[in-house]
């Protein structure tokens, strides 16, 4: 399949087909994870570079793994042990990763729009692994694959997303992402955690946990975002957790097939009790599995078979 685009920004600008794209591309290579040698010769004299400058664990790690596993060469860059801590702009970074000739940046940044305006700046493919409060576009693909793995379809399933809807880059892709795969999206949050234009999104609102515990066919806990000012928007971590808490108790009240799940990090305790986070209808393991093959997935997508 031809992308209409050699970058990957945002759900929001894919189709319905490109996303089903990415998920039938990560099934065919889930397996490679498995195998006694876990690599394939794909992306063999392709250079990849991971431009992290926001903290991150999972993302890193496996798009990093991924890339290795397809045979590419790799390069981290971080905020802190780079030129970016003595002020260099991102497109002086771009300009430096121009003359290497690199074949695809893979970039998490503080601020919306920052993938995009690399994009801009480079002949390379970009992928947002992270930009600000606007997408996060390979999680929510992960998503997807790890739901629809266990359920089979996307479409026709209900989804609560409950938490920080307005500073959730995940929230906003996985809103985008499975509302085009036609599964029913409900956000769960305080009013004060809700964009302004949310009646724009098609999704449903509730304001309380227990609205939406006993019909859901996937509960979607986000992270309370200290670093996003997101703890002075609701008036205490207490009064959070008893309304929008996956606790011990409510776990008992989800259905029997139901999923949790959640990006990471997670926040023990506050968004989920640590027993939700570790009992056996918790898919957050499977989530950051799913981040291998997803990931494989999309550079082999934008970096392997563009030059085909
Ligand atoms: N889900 C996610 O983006 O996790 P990291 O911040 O650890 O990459």
């Amino acid at each position: 399949m031809k992308l209409k685009n050699k970058h990957l920004l945002g759900i929001e600008e894919l189709s319905k087909e490109e996303i089903e794209y990415f998920l039938d591309t990560a099934s065919s290579l889930e397996d490679i994870s498995n195998r006694d040698i876990k690599k394939v010769p794909t992306l063999r004299g392709k250079t990849i570079v991971n431009l992290f400058l926001e903290p991150s664990t999972r993302t890193k790690t496996s798009f990093e793994l991924a890339a290795k596993r397809l045979s590419a060469d790799t390069m981290s860059i971080s905020k802190d042990a780079s030129s970016f801590k003595k002020g260099e702009s991102l497109k002086d970074t771009a300009k430096t990763l121009q003359a290497y000739h690199v074949d695809a940046i893979v970039i998490r940044h503080s601020a919306s729009g920052s993938a995009n305006f690399l994009s801009q700046q480079i002949d390379a493919s970009v992928i947002n692994a992270g930009d600000g409060c606007h997408e996060h576009p390979t999680q929510a693909l992960i998503d997807a694959f790890t739901i629809k793995k266990k359920f089979g379809k996307l479409d026709g399933l209900k989804v609560a997303i409950i938490g920080d809807i307005l500073h959730s880059r995940v929230a906003r892709s996985n809103i985008f992402c499975l509302t085009k795969m036609g599964a029913r999206v409900t956000v769960v949050a305080p009013p004060t955690l809700l964009p302004i234009d949310i009646e724009k999104l098609p999704v449903d609102i509730a304001y309380g946990l227990d609205e939406v515990l006993e019909h859901s066919d996937v509960i979607y806990l986000l992270r309370v975002q200290k670093e996003r000012q997101s703890e002075n928007l609701f008036p205490s971590i207490r009064e959070y957790r008893r309304v929008f808490g996956l606790d011990d108790e409510r776990i008992k009240k989800i259905k029997s097939e139901a999923m949790v799940m959640h990006p990471g990090p997670i926040n023990r305790g506050i968004e989920i009790s640590s027993q939700a986070a570790d009992f056996d209808q918790s898919y957050i393991e499977e989530q950051v599995l799913s981040g291998i093959a997803v990931r494989m997935a999309v550079m082999y997508a934008l970096v392997g078979i563009a030059d085909g």
